[in-house]
């Protein structure tokens, strides 16, 4: 899920470009990222080829692309698709109770299994010649990439991907921050791998990472933490969000009878790698009779389990289903609020869509999104430890659904959003364009990138700056020193 540096290489040709897309087939929400680059570069016109080395068998039958019909599937090399089995049989119900910081997770194997990819995507562009690249993220930023390029990722401001933190840095969070990233080159190993096929050269990814033409983000700047980038950074977050399509959904009358039971409606739901089913018992009855405490507001509750009698007995506003046509209901106007945990894809939907949520990050970088979007004010964050605590629950819900702040504040995010100057697809097709015209784009690469440590955070000047005033002291004490003494000698003789 970290480092999924995942390129996007292109060939030019006379007329339209030819863009090939290689996206390692392992999640839904990555593949979909990538299935939309593809199908805006369809859509403009050019000859896309979106190429999906299986990593997670799962996945294989789903078309994610639209438009773009050249799609070559391919097994991957065999310890890549062991490390997918181990991704699809990972147990995430520990998670609601456990802490999920990047560290905890199994990051080792993702984090190996990415450099492995790498070394895949680069074999492939030596046996396809292909010169001209753009590395592209499903995740806001990749410390470790930005790094790479050369973009200014200073540990007081920038905080890697799965860290739990906002922008707000307590002195223990820059301290982790300053040291998070050396400790996993150190732990890890330094990402060097060989190519696939005959000589088995060495791939150092890091080296060939500062020649990208340009790096896709899945961030959107008017949604997530502002930070210096460079031109070469392209944020093109939202660019799944297809507004005008999710705005046209028609609820079927089910859904439709279910919105107009009570005054108002609130959905909850975490994503489909989580299950409301494995939360402990005690919290689910928390939360139900939290729910009973408001009898105008129907809660669509998304429930795997059938377990439903163990702790909501008798409770009339609580329905619950085993699926929910999410985007629909969000694009509801009858929709009160959300609750869900922090899934990019969510947070992206329920941010264009403008609705007022209710955040319980459980996992992974979904912490970082519940503060990202928080700091918008239109969403409350609960921690997932607090799924027990009535209190907070019925606060946090009162909140959400009965001070019109947060519907307010989460509008005009939406607005800003549907509004926003250069939109997200636009961005990323004239970028990919100029790149393919233009090929690498040495004008873009910093020379800051090669600078030392002590060079680049001005330790050399401090430095010098600090023996030039001890100098200056020393001097001046011994001038004050030398003239007391003359003027007391002077006294006493007189
Ligand atoms: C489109 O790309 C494919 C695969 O690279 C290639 O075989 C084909 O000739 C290209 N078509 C055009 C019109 O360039
Ligand atoms: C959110 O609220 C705080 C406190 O009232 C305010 O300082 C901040 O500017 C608001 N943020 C946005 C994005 O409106």
């Amino acid at each position: 899920m970290r480092t999924f540096l995942v390129i996007l290489s292109l060939i030019y040709s006379t007329y339209s470009y030819n863009f090939l897309v290689f996206c390692p087939l392992f999640g839904h929400s990555h593949t979909k990222f990538f299935a939309t680059i593809a199908d805006a570069l369809t859509d403009a016109g050019h000859n896309v080829t979106f190429f999906t080395p299986t990593i997670v068998e799962k996945y294989r039958n789903v078309s994610y692309t639209k438009l773009t019909k050249d799609v070559v599937h391919m097994d991957a090399p065999k310890k890549l698709m062991e490390y997918g089995e181990q991704m699809e049989s990972a147990d995430f119900s520990r998670f609601w109770t456990e802490d999920s910081s990047f560290y905890n997770v199994g990051a080792a194997d993702l984090y190996r299994c990415s450099i492995r990819l790498n070394g895949l995507f680069k074999s492939l562009m030596d046996y396809l010649n292909i010169k001209t690249f753009i590395p592209s993220l499903s995740l806001t930023h990749d410390v470790y990439l930005s790094k790479a390029i050369g973009e200014p990722v200073m540990p007081s401001v920038v905080s890697d991907v799965c860290s739990p933190f906002g922008d707000k840095l307590s002195l223990l969070e820059r301290a982790f921050n300053a040291f998070a990233v050396p400790y996993i080159d150190i732990v890890l190993g330094y990402p060097v791998h060989n190519t696939l096929s005959a000589p088995y050269t060495e791939i150092d990814i890091r080296t060939i990472e500062p020649e990208a033409s340009f790096l896709f983000l899945n961030s959107n700047p008017f949604l997530d933490f502002p930070r210096p980038t460079l031109t070469k950074t392209v944020e093109i977050g939202g660019i799944t969000v297809d507004l005008n399509q999710l705005k046209s959904q028609q609820l079927d009358s089910k859904w439709s009878d279910i919105l107009n039971l009570r005054e108002k409606t609130m959905l909850v739901s975490f994503g489909s790698v989580f299950f409301s089913k494995d939360m402990p018992l005690e919290n689910k009855k928390v939360i139900a009779n939290s729910m009973t405490e408001f009898k105008n507001v129907t809660f669509i509750w998304k429930y795997e389990g059938n377990d439903i009698e163990d702790f909501a007995r008798g409770i009339q506003n609580i329905h619950f289903v085993k699926w929910v046509p999410q985007t629909a209901l969000l694009a509801n106007r009858r929709l009160s609020a959300f609750f869900t945990h922090a899934g990019l894809g969510s947070i992206n939907e329920v941010s264009y869509l403008g609705k007022p949520s209710i955040l319980c990050p459980l996992f992974a970088d979904q912490m970082r999104n519940a503060k990202m979007l928080v700091r918008h004010n239109g969403s409350i964050e609960l921690s997932k430890y607090d799924l027990g605590n009535s209190k907070k629950i019925i606060e946090a819900f009162q909140a959400i659904l009965f001070d019109s702040s947060y519907a307010e504040n989460a509008q005009k995010l939406a607005e800003q959003l549907e509004n926003q100057p250069i939109k997200p697809e636009k961005m990323m097709v004239k970028h990919a364009e100029f790149a393919a015209r233009f090929g690498r784009l040495p004008s873009l690469d910093p020379y800051s990138r090669k600078m030392s440590f002590v060079e680049y955070f001005l330790l050399d000047v401090a430095t010098i700056c600090v023996l030039v005033l001890a100098c200056v002291v020393f001097v001046l004490t011994r001038v004050v020193q030398f003239l007391c003494r003359r003027f007391l000698v002077k006294i006493k003789t007189e």
